[in-house]
Parts: C-alpha cells; structure tokens; sequence
C-alpha cells in the first residue's frame, strides 16, 4: 500500500483527482469504478473543473459504481443514481450508455448482480475511488463479508445506518438494504485509490493498514492489492503507528 498522507479532505480530493486526471490522459478509454458517500465530493469538484478548464475529456470513458440503495427509485435524491448525476456526470461529457449503476429498482436483484458483475468482468475497471466506513467496510460489504464475494445483496449493518442517517430527514426512511459490488469485485481493479478523512475513520485506517486481515474489517483485503493508493489526512492519520 502507498500512503499518502495530506492535511484534509479538500487536499484529498485534489490529489485523488490528479490521479485520475493521469489515468484519462494516458488511457481515453479507460474504465473508472466510483464511489458516493461524502469522501469524494471534492475529488469529483476537482474532476469537473480539469474538464471545464483543461479541456480533461470523458467522451470514451466507461464508469461503474460501487454500489445503490435497495430498492430504491432512481429520483429518489437519497439514490446513489442521482447523487452521481449531481456531483458529477450532469458537469463532464461522460456518454449516459458508458454510465453502469446497479439498479437499485429491479425486482429480480441477483439477475441485477449478476449482470453487473458481468458487464465488469467484460469491462474490467483501470482504477477504482473508495471511501472506508468508520467500521472498515468499503462500498457495502460489511463486517464478516467474506472476500470472496462479488456483488450481491447486503442488509445494511446498525453503525452503517446510523452513519448514513445524516442523509435522510427521516430515520425510518433510510434503506436497510443495498446492492453493492463485491470485495473480490473490487480487488479485480487494477488500481485503487481509497480515501481516508476525519477523526472518526481513524480506528479503520489503523486496521485496514496495520491491523490483521481479517473479514471483521473489510478493507485490510486492500493489503493484497498490488497498486493500493491510500490517501489519508491528518486526523484519519492520527493512529498510525511509524
Ligand atoms: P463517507 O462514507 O464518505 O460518507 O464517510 C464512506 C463509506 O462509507 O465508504
């Protein structure tokens, strides 16, 4: 794993979307995984603005996203879908059919997974943004997710809930499931770039990079990935032992 450790998310950002900047300069076709959650909004901030100002060109890029509520409706603003479209596709020249977010309104979710986790093997993706849940998870796959899982269904777990609660006016309107790709999903990219800020991620850096690799926290699987970026800031740094 490569560390790198800057002052806050809004540095983060910029530095995870130099990366991918380079990505789409070398390969024009490349395919990107995303992500949702707080974490990227700068680096999608950062993204757009390379497009708006250096001309960064997204017409040959394929995206795919880690994961969506379920069952939700695409409209609804809480949906991974729309927040994508808002923070980022509605501002760059991404194509809508090069766009693949796993649909959050079908009724036969495991033809949904399995259809994306073909559609990816298919397409396999260049480089791939995450974010770390204060537990350890990444996209949806909980504590205990075996790292053999590709996407499927998950019940979303208490601290995840809570976490993700802040988004919602109503507590009991917050999904208790999603479909989310899963950990051998992820680790089929060939580069990650996971984000890390804020006090409160600072246990679950601790293990993910430190601690044993274990199902009990999700992203230490990270530390069999041969080109891993980590970029952390200060606080989420704070218990990293040198
Ligand atoms: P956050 O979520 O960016 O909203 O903190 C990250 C995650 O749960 O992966």
């Amino acid at each position: 794993m490569k560390i790198i450790k800057v002052q806050n998310n809004e540095e983060a950002g910029l530095k995870a979307a130099e990366i991918f900047k380079k990505e789409i300069k070398n390969n024009p076709k490349c395919v990107l995984g995303l992500a949702t959650g707080s974490t990227p909004k700068t680096t999608y901030k950062h993204l757009i603005k390379f497009h708006k100002h250096n001309d960064l060109d997204f017409s040959d890029v394929k995206t795919f996203n880690l994961d969506e509520y379920y069952p939700i409706k695409k409209e609804n603003i809480q949906s991974y879908h729309y927040f994508m479209h808002i923070k980022l596709f509605d501002h760059i020249n991404v194509k809508p059919e090069n766009v693949n977010i796993i649909d959050g309104e079908c009724d036969d979710y495991q033809k949904s997974c399995d259809d994306f986790e073909k559609m990816i093997e298919e397409n396999p993706i260049d480089i791939q943004l995450l974010g770390i849940g204060s537990n350890g998870h990444i996209a949806f796959n909980e504590p205990n997710t075996p790292f053999t899982q590709k996407t499927h269904l998950v019940q979303l777990t208490e601290s995840t809930i809570n976490d993700n609660a802040r988004f919602f006016d109503h507590h009991e309107e917050i999904p208790l499931h999603a479909l989310t790709m899963g950990l051998a999903t992820i680790m089929k990219a060939k580069k990650i770039v996971l984000i890390a800020t804020g006090k409160n991620k600072a246990n679950a850096v601790k293990h993910m990079i430190q601690g044993d690799k274990t199902p009990l926290c999700p992203a230490s699987i990270l530390q069999d990935h041969s080109d891993c970026t980590i970029i952390v800031d200060e606080e989420a740094a704070e218990l990293i032992e040198e």
